[in-house]
């Protein structure tokens, strides 16, 4: 049966495979889903469907999401979201806000592309409208009955070089998200930190997708008033890349007036080669099919979208609680998630990459800064770790875990000094995991990190950040030391306890 836009309900009863729908998730809190007074519809597709998948429909006074009854009966099919199973059921705001509000900028970003567009920032349906073509994921969000994104994207044809003055001036104005259509990219990417979604040439320029095309490389300003934003979050990546996590590769690139930012490829995104010899082989997919590269795209090439959700998403969590002391989940809720492939791989992955933001003293680790991706293969696993970056350098932020482990019942703030062994027990058999499994990674992690992290620095030729950090590492592993009885050597230079301080070598 197929829908139309005034009439997005499949029947329930006429599809005889219709999966259960999910236990509701937490209520959000109170806020309409539009605050357009008007009726509304935004057909949603996914890369690699090529027909609509589910419709978002705002009646004036109700918002609904449904999946199409097409894609409701295909096999095998993605859902958008963990949050969503795919199925002929209506969802209401309260289970289809979620995944999309966490699909719009945050902060001043949202607000400044809200002023853009003459709307209110809550208006979650009327600021998709406008820049939902190319979302995190496989997921383009069109007006009704418009044509979907150009997809795939062919470089270069579907890309047009700007300036990197150009592109500073729109991601500094906010307005980079709210290009208009046919002109530039309208793309929307969750994260308050200035940024935009672009092509990186092999020859280190930067092309913005045309007619709805997908990017491949986010780019990343630094948060003004907290130097060095840029060195941590490329050092913090490139350090859990040689401690053996799956991190995105970064490039730190200087933008005009000497304005550093950092360039990751997307790993939502899959780039087929027209010639050899210029892109990573993909480890999954064979030769032909990879991940943007961190040096660029060389043409000819197609550009294809893959399905990606974070943890706030999955988990039915809006934005405003991806920590858990502000009604968010506990780390725990992320590792007991079981539609994933591969369950023990995926949580020892997770938990390893909690302990790597423990390490470096990222307080920042909430539930949007994890991701599923969800394969071609339609399998969900834990995607590559993006977004880390030692939050102790800036004391003026909130210190401490962005998601508890291991908390007492009710509680939902945790500091780093209360990640002891009583923690690591409750933690364990909520997750009917050893503690000792979970301590054994920490020590195991803790002895690695500082050798590695003063290698990495020496290496690359990073800079005083990289040693700041260093030095709050060395405050993480020695509290870790107190805390679990570990013997992990630190020297004074990386440590230094007020603040993330940094001693001169000399
Ligand atoms: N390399 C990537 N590949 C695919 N998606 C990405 C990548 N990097 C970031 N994203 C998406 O963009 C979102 C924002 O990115 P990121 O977390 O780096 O921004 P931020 O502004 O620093 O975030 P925060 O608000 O947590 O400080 C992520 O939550 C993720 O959905
Ligand atoms: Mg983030």
């Amino acid at each position: 049966m197929n829908t139309t836009p005034t009439d997005p309900v499949a029947d329930p009863v006429a599809d005889p495979v219709a999966e259960p729908v999910a236990e509701p998730p937490a209520a959000p809190r109170s806020r309409a889903l539009s605050s357009a007074d008007r009726k509304l519809v935004l057909d949603v597709y996914l890369d690699g469907h090529a027909s609509v998948v589910g419709r978002l429909v705002h009646t004036g006074t109700e918002t609904t999401f449904a999946y199409d009854a097409a894609y409701a009966a295909a096999r095998p099919r993605a859902p958008l979201s963990l949050s969503l199973p795919v199925g002929n059921h209506v969802y209401g705001p309260r289970e289809a806000l979620p995944y999309f509000e966490n699909l719009m900028p945050e902060g001043r970003r949202l607000n400044a592309v809200a002023l853009q567009l003459g709307l209110d920032r809550r208006d979650v349906m009327s600021i998709l409208e406008h820049v939902g073509r190319d979302c995190a994921g496989a997921v383009s969000i069109v007006p009704g009955g418009e044509q979907p994104s150009k997809t795939p994207g062919e470089f270069p044809g579907d890309y047009e070089e700007i300036a990197p003055a150009d592109l500073l001036k729109q991601m500094e104005t906010g307005i980079a998200e709210t290009r208009p259509k046919g002109k530039g990219h309208p793309f929307s990417l969750a994260g308050v930190q200035g940024k935009a979604a672009v092509l990186m040439g092999s020859d280190g320029r930067f092309y913005q997708p045309t007619g709805g095309a997908p990017s491949t490389h986010v780019v990343k300003l630094p948060d003004a008033g907290h130097a060095g934003m840029i060195e941590n979050e490329a050092f913090c990546l490139e350090l859990a890349r040689v401690m053996g996590l799956d991190a995105v590769e970064p490039k730190v690139v200087t933008l005009p007036g000497d304005r550093p930012a950092i360039v990751v490829p997307r790993f939502d995104r899959e780039v087929e080669r027209h010639h050899h010899g210029d892109v990573e082989p993909s480890a999954e997919d064979g030769a032909d099919f990879a991940l943007p590269s961190a040096d660029g795209i060389s043409g000819p090439a197609t550009v294809r979208r893959l399905h990606q959700e974070d943890f706030a998403q999955a988990l039915g969590y809006t934005s405003d609680r991806k920590y858990t002391k502000y009604g968010g989940p506990s780390f725990e809720q992320l590792l007991v998630l079981d539609k994933v492939d591969a369950v023990a791989r995926y949580r020892l992955s997770l938990l390893d990459a909690l302990i790597f933001n423990i390490l470096i003293g990222n307080a920042d680790a909430h539930a949007k800064n994890y991701s599923l991706l969800h394969g071609r293969d339609f399998r969900t696993r834990l995607a590559p770790l993006y977004d880390l970056l030692s939050i102790a350098l800036y004391p003026d932020f909130h210190q401490g875990m962005a998601l508890t482990l291991g908390a007492e019942d009710g509680k939902i703030e945790q500091e780093f000094d209360e990640l002891d062994r009583a923690a690591l027990e409750r933690a364990g058999v909520r997750l009917k995991m050893r503690a000792s499994l979970i301590e054994g990674r920490m020590r195991s992690a803790a002895s690695k990190i500082l050798p590695a992290a003063h290698r990495l620095r020496e290496e690359k030729g990073y800079g005083v950040t990289a040693l700041k950090v260093i030095s709050a590492i060395g405050v993480q592993v020695r509290l870790l030391n107190e805390k679990f009885g570990f013997d992990v050597k630190v020297n004074e230079i990386e440590f230094q306890p007020k603040g993330g301080g940094w001693l001169t070598p000399s």
